[in-house]
């Protein structure tokens, strides 16, 4: 990749700028060894998209998981729409998490529900009327382009097609904040470009803020040098020199954050493992 042609994302102006959607204060977490998160801060700014870059096994599916409660941290304060959630009780993390779309890695869909009843599974929960799903479930089907596969059983569509399912369900609720954990794993290259178009389609049309963790470099790439063109229906790459300026990096290891920032300044970082993980 050229590195002259990206630009700088302008710097937020602290005067004009909302509250973060997601803010994590010196957040630790352990299980049975060493820290698998140390002094872990950062924020997700409204209209925002974070691209969580690192090593397998360095804590970012646990990221995610105490952004949206299934985790607590050990120390330090977690932020989601504006209240401190580490110690919340479960009860009250009910309605935050409603408002949070989240694609597991590995899409994790029910085997035994129909397509229709996996992308509902929240609102079923919820006994929202079975009109209203319908009409809910075939929004979220068509943004993702599978209306089709309503009433099939995920066994029987491909991987690709069972993760856009995933990113139905996520997206079912018009959430606030998507958490999307590797959605483009274990797929072929194009299947990946598919992903990531919806993903850029769901940024650029909805403006919904969002954390997104990838080991493919070129996804988080094509995520900052495209665009969602609405009249084509279709992603585009921005004119050359241009970035998404609301897309950014942050990268984790050995459970510390090493990187936060733009495109361009993760190009030209000096850390070497940013440097190693770009080669
Ligand atoms: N509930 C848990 N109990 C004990 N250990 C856990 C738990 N969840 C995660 N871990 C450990 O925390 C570490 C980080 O796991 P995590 O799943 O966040 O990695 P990751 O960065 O998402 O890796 P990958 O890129 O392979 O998905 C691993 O060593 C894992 O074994
Ligand atoms: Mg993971």
């Amino acid at each position: 990749m050229d590195n002259s042609t990206a630009s700088t994302p302008e710097p937020p102006d602290p005067e004009s700028a909302a509250p973060p959607v997601v803010d994590l204060r010196h957040v630790s977490i352990a299980f049975d060894g060493p820290p698998v998160l140390d002094d872990v801060s950062f924020s997700v700014a409204p209209a925002e998209t974070r691209i969580l870059l690192g090593p397998a096994g360095v804590g970012k599916s646990v990221l995610l998981k105490l952004i949206n409660g299934l985790l607590r941290p050990d120390h330090g304060a977690i932020h989601l729409f504006g209240q401190e959630i580490s110690c919340m009780p479960e009860e009250k993390l009910f309605p935050l998490r409603t408002r949070t779309g989240m694609v597991f890695q590995e899409g994790a869909l029910f085997d035994s529900l129909t397509v229709r009843d996996n992308v509902a599974y929240q609102l079923i929960q919820e006994r929202v009327p079975d009109e209203e799903i319908d009409s809910r479930v075939h929004e979220a089907l068509s943004f993702v382009g599978l209306e089709e596969t309503v009433s099939l059983f995920p066994s029987s569509l491909s991987g690709g097609m069972r993760r856009r399912v995933a990113i139905a369900r996520a997206f079912i609720r018009h959430p606030e904040l998507l958490l999307y954990d590797s959605p483009t794993g274990g797929l072929d290259p194009v299947t990946c470009t598919t992903i990531i178009e919806l993903i850029v389609k769901e940024r650029d049309v909805h403006q919904t803020p969002s954390l997104l963790v990838t080991h493919r470099l070129q996804d988080a790439f094509t995520l900052c040098t495209h665009r969602f063109d609405t009249d084509q229906g279709c992603m585009v790459p921005l004119p050359k020199g241009q970035t998404n300026p609301n897309t950014s990096f942050l990268m984790l290891e050995e459970g510390r954050l090493i990187f936060d920032g733009s495109l361009h300044d993760l190009l030209h970082s000096e850390n070497p493992f940013v440097r190693e993980f770009l080669e």
